[in-house]
């Protein structure tokens, strides 16, 4: 038998930890992670939600607790949302300076200086309709639901968040939330923009959290469509020009490929959301022993900065920073 060697080995620089570490090309680290956050009204509530394992609805006192965790393992921002008292057509608790999330801005900002708190930009967990937008005859009014979104987003910065995050996929919403916000003069504050958001089953558990599934009919009107890409790249540069500063792709993992067509198409930075059905996904696998689940995690978030990502947000971030600073 005469099999030539290889002249090219690439084994080389995988035969050990060191030189494996000199040569990878990827890291994840506790200050690519954003937590998201269920906040509700009352004192000393920690509700679990089922199909979330480990992640609980907060009131503002536990929430202080579990950030004040994070600011210890090197996390920088949080994301919050909000469950309302009440809801009603127009949304009307989503701009309640009373409401949990903005009691919760500030109570964070208060106590954390140094962190950064993003909150979520959205009528759904706030109208009993369960649409992130008004409707009339069944139809999302794009127009008419603006006015209420910047309406929302001035009253977190005027609780003191440092950035707001849009997921309603409005047409023109980063330009009126920017335009609300620099005329009352948080021209600092930045807009994180759920740019390329897609229409997906992924975010079932999610609804199940904040109560916040359509009434009627689904999220395919103003959601995109999963089969497309080149989409996402037209709604990516008109959330640059309308004055974004950071991009989102969202869920992650089934669309790696949207962040990497997304990386080479803005010099914005790019963030993903881990969204809660690839969580729980991941839980329910390792529950059942089927899967490893910190080499799954670790793989997952490493797979969304490789494609492109600088920031993730996830549900994962406490227990990664501290697998990652062991
Ligand atoms: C609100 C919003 C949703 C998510 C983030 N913001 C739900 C939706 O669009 O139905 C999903 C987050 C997740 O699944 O973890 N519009």
């Amino acid at each position: 038998m005469n099999i030539p060697y290889p002249q090219k080995r690439p084994r080389r620089l995988r035969a050990s930890d060191s030189i494996r570490a000199l040569v990878r090309e990827t890291c994840i680290k506790p200050a690519d992670l954003i937590n998201p956050f269920f906040v509700i009204s009352g004192k000393g509530i920690a509700e679990p939600i089922s199909s979330m394992p480990g992640v609980c609805r907060l009131s503002v006192d536990t929430l202080l607790i579990e950030v004040g965790q994070l600011v210890e393992l090197g996390i920088p921002a949080v994301l919050l949302f909000g469950i309302p008292v009440y809801k009603d057509a127009r949304g009307s608790s989503a701009a309640d300076p009373q409401e949990a999330v903005q009691q919760a801005v500030t109570a964070v900002k208060d106590k954390y200086p140094a962190i950064s708190v993003i909150t979520d930009i959205c009528l759904c967990e706030y109208t009993d309709h369960g649409h992130c937008g008004l409707v009339k005859e069944g139809k999302i009014l794009n127009d008419q639901t603006l006015e209420l979104l910047a309406e929302v987003a001035l009253s977190h910065v005027r609780a003191g968040a440092d950035a707001v995050a849009p997921s309603d996929m409005m047409d023109g919403r980063v330009a009126a939330i920017r335009a609300a916000l620099d005329s009352e003069g948080f021209e600092e504050r930045a807009i994180i923009s759920y740019a390329a958001k897609y229409a997906s089953a992924f975010y079932g558990p999610f609804r199940e959290a904040a109560g916040s599934a359509p009434q009627f009919g689904d999220r395919r009107s103003y959601q995109m469509d999963p089969a497309n890409v080149r989409e996402a790249l037209r709604e990516v540069l008109l959330d640059e020009e309308e004055g974004a500063d950071v991009i989102m792709v969202k869920p992650a993992l089934a669309y790696l490929d949207v962040i990497r067509a997304v990386r080479e198409t803005v010099n914005l930075p790019i963030a993903t959301y881990n969204v809660s059905g690839e969580y729980a996904m991941v839980k329910a696998a390792a529950a059942n022993g089927w899967i490893d689940e910190q080499q799954v995690i670790l793989e997952q978030l490493t797979a969304m900065k490789r494609a492109g990502a600088d920031m993730v947000f996830t549900y994962h971030a406490r227990e990664a920073a501290r697998w990652l600073s062991d």
